[in-house]
C-alpha cells in the first residue's frame, strides 16, 4: 500500500495550523479551560509554530492529505504526526524508555470526520516504516489519562504503558500516561 503520510512543506502550514486548532482540544480534559487551551494553540500550534518545526533539526513534520493523492495534488490535510529524535520533547521521560535509538511522537492527529476509518492506523505504520528504515528501535508517546480513545488506540496496535508525566498546558498540570512501541 502506498504510504499516506509525506514530509509536510511551506504550502501546507495554513492548512496544518487550521487542523491542528481543531483536533487540540480533543485531546485535551474536559475540565481544561478554552482559553488555556486558545493560548496554547496560539503558541504551538500556528502557522509560525509549524514553520520552525519544518526547521528546527530532529524535528520531522508528515501530513496526510485528504483524497489520499500522492503528495502535492492531493487535498486539505486531515491527519498529522509531529516527530522529535530521542527524548528531547520531554526529558523528563528519559527513565522511562527502555529501548535505544527512540524516536518520540509529540502529535498524533486525526481530523474527526475521519476518526475510526482506518486512516489513523495507515498513518502510524507508516510512522513506524520510516523509523525502522532509519534503525529506531521504539516510539514514545505520552497522551493524557482521560484521552480513553487514543489510549486505547495506541494499545491496540501494541503500545506499553511505560508511567506518567505532568504535562503543562498554560500552566495547568496534566497528568499524561507515557507509552512506547518496541520496533
Ligand atoms: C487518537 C486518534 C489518532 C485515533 O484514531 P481513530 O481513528 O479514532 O482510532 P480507531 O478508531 O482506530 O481506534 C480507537 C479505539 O478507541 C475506541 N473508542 C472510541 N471512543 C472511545 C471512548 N470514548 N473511550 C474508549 N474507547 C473509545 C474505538 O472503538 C476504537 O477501539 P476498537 O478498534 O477496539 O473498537 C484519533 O482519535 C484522534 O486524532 N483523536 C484526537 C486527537 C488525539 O487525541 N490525539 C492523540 C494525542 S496523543
Amino acid at each position: 500500500m502506498s504510504e499516506l503520510l509525506h514530509v509536510a512543506h511551506e504550502a501546507d502550514l495554513p492548512g496544518l495550523s487550521a487542523l491542528a486548532a481543531r483536533t487540540f482540544p480533543l485531546a485535551c480534559p474536559p475540565e481544561l479551560d478554552r482559553e488555556v487551551i486558545a493560548a496554547f494553540v496560539a503558541e504551538n500550534l500556528s502557522e509560525e509554530a509549524f514553520r520552525r518545526y519544518l526547521e528546527v533539526p530532529d524535528h520531522e513534520v508528515l501530513v496526510a492529505r485528504e483524497g489520499d493523492g500522492d503528495g502535492r495534488d492531493a487535498g486539505e490535510p486531515v491527519g498529522y504526526v509531529l516527530l522529535v529524535a530521542g527524548t528531547a520533547m520531554d526529558p523528563a521521560c528519559e527513565g522511562q524508555i527502555v529501548h535505544r535509538p527512540t524516536t518520540g511522537i509529540s502529535k498524533f492527529y486525526v481530523h474527526p470526520g475521519y476518526h475510526g476509518v482506518g486512516i489513523a492506523a495507515r498513518m502510524l505504520d507508516d510512522v513506524t516504516r520510516r523509523s525502522r528504515r532509519r534503525g529506531v528501535r521504539s516510539l514514545w508517546l505520552a497522551t493524557n489519562v482521560a484521552n480513553t480513545r487514543a489510549r486505547r488506540f495506541y494499545v491496540k496496535h501494541g503500545f506499553r504503558a511505560r508511567g506518567e508525566r505532568t504535562f503543562d498546558v498554560g500552566g495547568v498540570a496534566n497528568a499524561d500516561v507515557v507509552y512506547e512501541l518496541t520496533l
